[in-house]
């Protein structure tokens, strides 16, 4: 196999695009993925302070390296969930972020869930009974959304790729769950007070992409998937979507982009219509009702016996 741009010998085919590259042409490719995906849906501006949520994972250090090198300040939150005890899952990718964070010089913020909320996400699962990542995107969404806002960023941004993107629409599409449809947005806008304009770069490319990108720069990220997924139902509709990609390279970008480019608009006017937010009666953040769900679990876990 030979690159296509430069006929040297080939690292890494892309089935989807027709493409194999060289890795200095990969590289190139990447990045104007990312680029092309920032310039469609009017991401960024220049001069924007970024926030980047960093889990240690390949997706959000590759993006991190992606935009860095396009000369967007971004500095890192890293979210300690406290997943898997000491030596665990949580702090082996905090050290792998911090590591990354420090090479390139770069800013990462800790947030330790347990010293700052009083809870960890296997306490907060096993409490409301709940699977893990119900309670942990709960907690990241409101915790991020957070650390945007007293930081007095202008831009929230999360490493979610096209397997996440295309699994989660498969998986609300599956539901007819129109709501969260309509809210499956590149960009979601601050549209009330106290809430950070929140943008997902990394649209256009695919998981082993951004894998294969962290090897070749030698970046070194969390491999293990997170012990707590059981449950997940998200993983088990990413193996289907595989298997349907293998057979017909370009599947779960066809099925992405269609909807963005076709009929997204029309649900995100249904959710609109339907959800009026109203602020927290505790923490003053957008809610649909009364007090909202992250202040309702924090009660909750603070309660316990
Ligand atoms: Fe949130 Fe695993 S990272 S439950
Ligand atoms: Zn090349
Ligand atoms: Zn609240």
């Amino acid at each position: 196999m030979k690159c296509k741009v430069c006929r040297e010998p080939a690292v890494l085919e892309i089935r989807r695009h027709h493409a194999v590259f060289c890795a200095a042409h990969f590289f190139e490719h990447m990045t104007r993925q990312v680029e092309r995906t920032i310039h469609d849906f009017d991401m960024l501006q220049p001069t924007d302070r970024l926030l980047l949520g960093v889990s240690g994972g390949k997706d959000s250090l590759a993006l991190w390296d992606i935009l860095t090198d396009l000369g967007y300040t971004v500095d890192g939150v890293y979210l300690e969930l406290g997943i898997g005890g000491e030596a665990g899952y949580s702090s082996e990718s905090l050290k792998l972020a911090a590591q990354y964070a420090k090479n390139r010089d770069l800013n990462l913020k800790v947030v330790d869930l347990a010293e700052a909320y009083g809870y960890t996400i296997p306490e907060a699962a096993a409490e409301t009974r709940r699977v893990a990542c119900s309670v942990c995107g709960l907690s990241k969404r409101y915790i991020l959304n957070k650390e945007a806002l007293d930081g007095g960023y202008d831009v929230l941004v999360m490493g979610h790729n096209l397997d996440d993107e295309a699994a989660t629409l498969m998986a609300n599409t599956l539901n007819w769950n129109v709501e969260y449809i309509g809210r499956q947005q590149p960009v979601l806008p601050a549209t009330k007070e106290g809430l950070v304009r929140k943008v997902k770069p990394l649209l256009r490319i695919a998981e082993r992409e951004t894998a294969a990108y962290c090897v070749l720069k030698g970046i070194d990220y969390e491999v293990d998937e997170c012990p707590m997924v059981g449950g997940n139902t998200g993983i088990r509709i990413k193996e289907w979507l595989n298997i349907l990609e293998s057979q017909r390279p370009g599947a779960k970008q066809q099925f992405l982009f269609g909807f963005l480019d076709r009929v997204s608009d029309q649900f995100a006017t249904a959710q609109q219509e339907q959800v009026e937010l109203e602020e927290c009666s505790n923490c003053g953040q957008p809610t649909t009702a009364g007090e909202c769900a992250f202040c309702r679990l924090q009660v909750r876990m603070s309660s316990r016996g």
